[in-house]
């Protein structure tokens, strides 16, 4: 069944938590509607994982919507979130709900992600009064990273705490349905999930969000030695697909592959025709 808006409300409400991992191409989102996730992002975090930036910088709008469509057409159950990218919605409103559009329309995705709290409230108020569902994205930003000069854990001390707190109720004002914490510490973020109604999303946020997100990558030990303290990895599927690889490139090498039963035999002539072709050049 199709998770919506209103389901994952209702889910928080009935106190289900909600389960969301990143997926940016069709044959990985297959495996994740099978699987029963609930939301599924196709975060700007592709730039790293999947073309091997050491930020989500560089990605752009057009990468987003290749990425995005594939995901949407691989999994037809989850709600698709897709990321904004990297100056595609801070230089003003008009640009944000242009490119959040595109973004719905050229993806077929269910809703946008924004890295922001109160400085974007009028973009997320702007993008949501155009009917799109808008997920924020507050504390550890990536988009950010100059700033904050790497990637840190945000709301530590009691000022900083008031700031992630004073973001999450901006973007929940602004309407945001659902919003990724990110590198928050866990009391922090309970508190916040006990204050507001929308979704919360934890990734380093403790178990006291209304639901968890993880890059794929991460969870399935594809990361190399990349593994921030938040990772847990559930299976050891990069060591999995490099072991396939390497039995694959043995049986060509050894010429045990493709075997009989792997070739199209039936279909070849017969022995005596394959001589006398044999002969004609
Ligand atoms: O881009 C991304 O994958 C994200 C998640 C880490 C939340 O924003």
């Amino acid at each position: 069944m199709k998770n919506t808006v209103p389901s994952l409300i209702a889910m928080k409400e009935q106190g289900q938590k909600i389960s969301q991992v990143t997926c940016y191409d069709y044959s990985m989102a297959r495996y994740v509607d099978a699987a029963g996730i609930n939301t599924v992002l196709v975060g700007d975090s592709l730039g790293m994982t999947m073309q091997g930036y050491s930020s989500t910088l560089p990605v752009t709008m057009e990468e987003m919507i290749v990425y995005g469509r594939s995901v949407v057409r691989g999994a037809p159950n989850a709600f698709v979130i897709i990321d904004m990218p990297f100056m595609s919605y801070q230089v003003s409103v008009e640009q944000a709900v242009e490119n959040a559009g595109r973004l719905i329309k050229e993806t077929g995705g269910n809703a946008v992600k924004l890295e922001g709290g109160v400085a974007i409230k009028d973009q997320i108020k702007a993008i949501v009064d155009c009917g799109i569902p808008v997920c924020a994205h507050i504390g550890m930003t990536p988009q950010s990273t100059n700033a904050f000069g790497g990637f840190k854990v945000q709301g530590k001390g009691e000022e900083n705490a008031r700031r992630v707190l004073e973001d999450a109720l901006a973007v929940q004002e602004a309407g945001a349905f659902m919003c990724v914490l990110e590198c928050v510490p866990p009391k922090l973020s309970a508190l916040i999930t006990s204050k507001v109604q929308m979704i919360t999303i934890g990734i380093g946020a403790g178990a006291g969000c209304d639901g968890q997100v993880l890059v794929s990558q991460d969870l399935l030990a594809m990361s190399g030695d990349f593994r921030p303290k938040f990772v847990r990895q559930f299976d050891q599927v990069g060591a999995l697909i490099e072991e396939a690889y390497r039995s694959y490139d043995e049986a060509v090498k050894d010429g045990s592959f493709p075997a009989m039963e792997e070739s199209y035999a039936k279909s070849d002539c017969s022995d005596e025709f394959l001589h006398e072709l044999s002969q004609w050049y």
